[in-house]
Parts: structure tokens; sequence; C-alpha cells
């Protein structure tokens, strides 16, 4: 089986296998450490073979937090609860990397003080909850991609094995990429070579910091779904940029807190029905058409992106989004599309799935869909968010997952931040 195989990283590194758990956001930590209930998490997913463990998002500065109990990694005076995490997942032989993030305009206004953007446009959901971001200057730019760096040499200081650049889903270093997001005139803005700026620099910074035998890689959008947003062909130049830049590898995803792709082309497609905010002439509605064809065979939402990135880049492509089979993983890898596959919701609901898919050809999960019946709630991809962040802090707590757990429970979890976003979709 191809997926039990390892794999070798540009920087020299070799994975055990082409299985990683890609980023959750955990939302567990104790006054934004890693606790009991991370290590524990961790320690389970760690104990069943899976290759690589990509971390939630590890914050660059606690004045910016994406979620309340985000993990913070500024400075070194708490590196061993840090490395009691590390440990904890890297027991039994798996590597942990950890996503290092910059919330950008998505840092609810409820939980941080400013709100930092490449330029002042306001997310376009929940006015209550996203302020007006502040557009960055030349120094403040600097001073973030510095912080990107300091946060990958403590990761490394941790007792982490790699780092990931967060530049998916509509955060800071995806905002730079975006056209919509960033109307800048300066060096950083306007062309793609210029929106690119900001993640080159992020990815020098953090090279510099963890040196070349350390593995750096990325999350990145293969599109936006916004009319007028990052698409596929900024999509291919980013990745090559990258890819001459001695990235490790490249995970595709896509979307944003404004049209949230990440768990599924299914509500990309909705949404873009409800909001028109798919442009067909870019080609995105016929690319995400036959995506969803293709997804009762093939199941992973993103492939026909990957498969044209890969004819672009050498660089490892890793591909994550809707696998719930060890055959359409195994197939993925094996057409030489994708090197590695990320699963993220099946490893809420059955952290030992690794083992099983690893040893088991047909193995598979089946996901129940999050729904409460409540329109208005079901379309917002932050209930999916909130309900397996109830799974995970049941994992953390040394608790079985509950696929019978009623997605209602997810939405005090939503906070005011998502439940103002919720209640202005309704009146929209
Ligand atoms: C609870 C939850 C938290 C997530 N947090 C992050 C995150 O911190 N960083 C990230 O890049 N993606 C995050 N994602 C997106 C997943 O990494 C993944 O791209 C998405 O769930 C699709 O993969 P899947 O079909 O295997 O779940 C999150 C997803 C869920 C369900």
């Amino acid at each position: 089986m191809k997926l039990a195989t390892p794999i070798t990283l540009p920087c020299g590194v070799t994975l055990r296998n082409r299985i990683a758990k890609s980023a959750m956001s955990e939302n567990l930590a104790v006054k934004n450490l890693p606790g009991e209930k991370l290590c524990k998490l961790y320690e389970t997913w760690g104990a069943n073979s899976i290759g690589l463990i990509i971390t939630g998002n590890v914050m660059v500065d606690g004045n910016e937090l994406g979620e309340p109990n985000n993990v913070v990694l500024e400075d070194d005076s708490h590196l061993p609860e840090f490395r009691s995490w590390t440990s904890a997942a890297k027991k039994n032989g798996a590597a942990i990397w950890a996503q290092i993030n910059h919330p950008g305009r998505q840092a609810p206004s409820a939980i941080s003080r400013v709100t930092v953007a490449p330029s002042a446009v306001k997310l376009k959901l929940g006015n209550l909850a996203f302020r007006t971001p502040h557009a960055l200057s030349e120094t403040e730019i600097h001073d973030i991609i510095a912080k990107f760096g300091r946060t990958a040499a403590l990761c490394k200081e941790a007792g982490f094995d790699g780092v990931q650049i967060h530049g998916a889903h509509g955060y800071l270093v995806s905002e730079f990429l975006s056209p919509l997001a960033n109307v800048r005139t300066d060096r950083w803005g306007g062309s793609i070579e210029n929106r690119m700026r900001f993640a080159l620099e992020v990815l020098r910074a953090m090279r510099k910091a963890v040196g070349a035998k350390f593995p750096v890689g990325i999350k990145m959008n293969s599109a936006d779904f916004q009319r007028g947003g990052f698409d596929e062909d900024d999509a291919i130049v980013v990745a090559q940029a990258l890819e001459a830049e001695g990235v490790d590898m490249i995970e595709i995803s896509g979307g944003s807190y404004e049209a949230s792709a990440m768990t599924g082309a299914q509500e990309v497609l909705k949404s873009a029905r409800d909001t028109k905010s798919l442009d067909a002439t870019t080609g995105a509605q016929e690319v995400l058409k036959s995506a969803l064809t293709s997804t009762a065979q093939r199941e992973a939402y993103f492939l026909p992106f990957a498969e044209r990135i890969r004819k672009s880049v050498k660089v490892p492509l890793m591909l994550t989004g809707g696998f719930r089979s060890a055959q359409a993983m195994n197939a993925a890898v094996e057409s030489g599309a994708v090197d590695i596959t990320g699963l993220a919701r099946p490893l809420a609901m059955e952290p030992e799935l690794a083992r099983r898919l690893l040893s088991d050809s047909t193995a598979r999960i089946e996901l129940k869909p999050v729904k409460t019946g409540i329109a208005a709630v079901d379309r917002m991809g932050a209930l999916e968010i909130g309900y397996y962040s109830l799974q995970l802090k049941r994992i953390g707590e040394g608790k079985k997952p509950d696929p019978h757990l009623s997605p209602l429970l997810a939405l005090p979890l939503l906070g005011l931040n998502y439940t103002s976003g919720i209640i202005s979709r309704m009146f929209r």
C-alpha cells in the first residue's frame, strides 16, 4: 500500500508514511498554553501509526487570537509546557509539526485588542463580530514577519519536528495573497508577485530561524472561491515561488470565513448560490462541479486543483479535505498527484483511524452531516468547527468521541463572534 511508504522531504527529513493529521484548532489551551487535555489528545493521535501530526494553529502573538483558547508561542518562558505536548505526541514515533498563524482580520473583536490586515477591508460577515482592520504599515509588516520567525525558532526548541505556515482560510498570510482583502498599492499588493511577497518573507524568516534541515511547510488555498479572489492561476505562481524558496511541503486547501470551502465543496456551491460570490468566468464554478461529480469515487474535493498544481511543481504536496477511505487516499498518492493525504474531521471521530487505514485497504469512515435543522445555522462552516471541537475536547478528557452528540451543543461554543455572524446572515 502506497499509503504506508515513507517519504523524504527536500530538507532531508523522512516521514514514516503518507497519512497526516491536518490542523484542527483545538481551542483547548489553558491561559494560551498547552495543558493536560492537549497532551492527552496528541498522545492519542500519536499512538496510532500516523506519520505526521500538524497542530491546530499556534499564534505568533498573544494579542492576536483567532479563538480565546488558542495556543500562543511568543517567548521562551513556557517551553516546558510545550515540551510536554510534543513528547506526548511523539511517544510512539509520529512527527509533530506546529501550524503557525496570525489571524489578521479574522480576529474576533471580542478577544483581540486590535485587528490588523493588509488593507482596511472588513470581513463581509458578522458586523458585530469583526472590526474593520487597521492596514499594516511597512514597519508593522516586518514586525509580524519577524514574529513568525521567532515562533518557528521556539517551536524547534520546544521539540516540534517541523513547522507549517497557515497560509490558507483567510487568515493574515492568505489575506495578503487575496486581491479582495489586499488592495494595497505598494510592493505588498497589486500583482501576484507583490501579493505573495508576505508569504515568501515569512517562509524566509522561518527558514532562517530553523535552518536548512528542519521541515518548513505551508498550507495554502487552491482558491478563495470568491469573485475576484485568489484563484487557481495565482495558486500555481505562488506554489512555484515557494518551491524555489525551499519550502518542504505544500498542503492544499481552500476557502475562508467568508466562503468556507475547507470543510466541503458542497457547502461552497450552496453558499455561492446564496451569495452569488463565485465567478463563472474564472472557471471556479465548473471546477467545483466536476469536483463534486467525482467526489463519490475520489472524495477529496480539492483533488482537481492538486492535479493541476502537480504539473507545475515537484515539491511534496499534501491534500486535505474529504478523504474518508484508504482506497481514495491510496489512489490519490498512487496517481502521483499528491504525496501526503491529510485528515481532519475523521480523526476527531476516530483518533485511531490511521492504524485502520494502514492495515486494511478497504477501511473507510462515514461521517454524519453536522446539522441542527435550523437552516441559517446549518449554513455556517463554524458549526462544523464547533461540533468537532467538542469531540476533540472529549478525547482530551480521555473519553471516546461521541457520534450521537447533538450539534446543538456546539452552538454556545460559537460564542458572540460567531452568533452575531449567524444573526447577520439570517437577516440578509
Ligand atoms: C474543528 C476544526 C478546526 C480546524 N482548525 C484548523 C486550523 O487551525 N488550521 C487549518 O489549517 N485548518 C483547520 N481546519 C480545517 C482542516 O484542517 C481541514 O482542512 C478540513 O477540515 C477538511 O478536511 P477533512 O475533510 O479531513 O475534515 C479545522 C477543521 C476543523 C473541523
